[in-house]
């Protein structure tokens, strides 16, 4: 039987060579050339992988659902991100920062699942005892005792490919975790670990192993400065679904955000929170990033912004004060900096608000990134609140965009965003105003609709002492 070997492939323009090249000859482009396997002759391949098997194309109305069956997760927030719960013969990409709690989620899944599944866990970083010491303290949360460990969990540390799939091959899980695709590699290529050429192979073989056996797998792939998952996107392209797991290391709350998927709704979102028996999930998200709010301190503002089809309630910050020497700073935390700088451009510009002296920053709580206009209003309330020193109403929240002209904007799925305010409690809602009259508005909040920033602000900031409106 021929060896298989390897050459070096141009991705611009598919120039072939025994050699990596800095550039190449044909195209010109610079460091496009990757490894690749070349399979010997097809014939030779063919008898390898025994009968050859052929595809049936099949009437619609024949297909079997039921082999798409999924098999249930409990985890309702990682289910949720997945569109149910995990589909055989899928290949799902849990991509983060290191360090974030990819090997955390994924060990609480295999141990969830091993009750019902067979689950083979591979790690290419931690020892099988490492493993086993963190999976007894994921277990030692309340309803969970130890005394049950799973029976059909199997660990294994391995790196190499090929034993990945004889052990498959012997144990014949219905999920495989592989953490992480990273350090998975093939001895065939002459690259190292992590490399492009690795790292695409290595995933191109399990989703054949996955599509073929209907095993269900999860590759963890660390993310690289950029935020592609190594090597130029080429992972989230093979796979089926792209989870990323992201927060601030230095807060606890994780989301887990789908940004590709062939089984479900993209845009979802989960929210656990990172505690010393792991990540628990947080069903009412809202609640908790309200948590620690001050009521009447000046400089913080509700806005409701969207995840996915989920409406969230996130507490903004601003804090105003006056600059010291230099030009003024404007510092945002979790909102985009442009959006930053034109916010507090229609504040000087539209409303009066003096801050051409002061530097300006923002901060949303809980780690979050809020990258939604419909939270302008709420940022611009609370640079607002903290430089007149007024307090924004406890009670309301402040949803819309807000325009060059000073105008207020209408966004998206109002209706979702209200009813999660009137449930967590909240009396009133300041929104731009409607110039179609659609249906009502739901009950349980009084909607005050304005048509600008500056009414807005009126309604928003409590009345100081003397009871006079701010005028600024
Ligand atoms: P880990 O899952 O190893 O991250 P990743 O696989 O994404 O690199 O999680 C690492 C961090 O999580 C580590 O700083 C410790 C913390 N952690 C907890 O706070 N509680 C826990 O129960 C566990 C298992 C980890
Ligand atoms: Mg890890």
């Amino acid at each position: 039987m021929p060896k298989t070997y390897t050459q070096f492939v141009c991705q611009q323009c598919g120039r072939r060579s025994p050699r990596d090249m800095g550039r190449c000859p044909q195209c010109g482009a610079w460091n496009s050339m990757v490894e690749e396997v070349v399979a010997p002759a097809r014939a030779a391949r063919l008898s390898t992988t025994g009968p050859l098997i052929r595809s049936t194309p099949q009437r619609l109305a024949e297909i079997n659902q039921d082999a798409d069956e999924r098999l249930p997760l409990s985890i309702a927030e990682f289910a949720r991100v997945l569109g149910g719960g995990v589909v055989p013969g899928s290949i799902v990409l849990i991509g983060g920062d290191p360090g974030i709690g990819k090997s955390t989620l994924l060990l609480q899944v295999a141990l969830e699942m091993a009750s019902y599944a067979r689950v083979l866990y591979v790690s290419g970083e931690e020892s099988v005892r490492q493993i086993k010491m963190r999976a007894l303290r994921l277990m030692r949360s309340g309803e969970r005792e130890v005394e049950h460990v799973p029976e059909d969990l199997f660990l294994v540390t391995e790196t190499n490919l090929e034993a990945i799939l004889e052990h498959v091959e012997q144990l014949r899980p219905h999920l495989l975790i592989v953490d992480s695709i990273q350090t998975t590699s093939i001895p065939e290529l002459e690259s190292s670990a992590g490399s492009v050429s690795q790292v695409r192979e290595s995933a191109s073989r399990l989703r054949e192993l996955a599509k073929a056996s209907g095993l269900a797998v999860f590759l963890i792939g660390h993310v690289t400065k950029e935020g592609a998952i190594a090597g130029p996107r080429v992972l989230e392209h093979i796979v089926d679904t792209v989870l990323y797991l992201e927060g601030d290391r230095f807060q606890s709350y994780r989301l887990l955000r789908s940004v590709k998927n062939r089984f479900g709704a993209t845009s979802e979102v989960g929210v656990f929170e990172m505690g010393e028996r792991g990540l628990a999930e947080v069903p009412n998200p809202s609640e908790a990033f309200l948590a620690e709010r001050m009521t009447s301190a000046p400089g913080s503002a509700i806005a409701v912004t969207m995840e996915g089809t989920r409406p969230l309630l996130v507490e903004v910050q601003g804090l105003t004060s006056p600059t010291p020497f230099g030009n003024p700073r404007r510092t945002p935390n979790g909102v985009d900096i442009n959006r930053l700088l034109l916010i507090v451009a229609v504040l000087s510009r539209r409303s009066g608000l003096r801050l051409g002296d002061q530097d300006v920053f923002v901060n949303v709580v809980g780690g979050l990134t809020v990258d939604e206009p419909a939270a302008d209003l709420a940022i611009a309330a609370a640079i607002a609140s903290s430089a007149h020193n007024l307090p924004v109403r406890a009670d309301t929240v402040l949803i819309g965009e807000v325009g060059l002209s000073g105008e207020l904007r209408m966004v998206g799925q109002m209706p979702a965003r209200l009813r999660e305010a009137a449930n967590l409690g909240f009396k009133k809602a300041i929104v731009p105003r409607r110039l179609r009259k659609g249906e009502s508005w739901p009950d349980g909040v009084q909607v005050i609709e304005v048509r600008s920033l500056h009414q807005a602000l009126k309604q928003a900031l409590l009345a100081d002492k003397d009871g006079a409106p701010p005028d600024g």
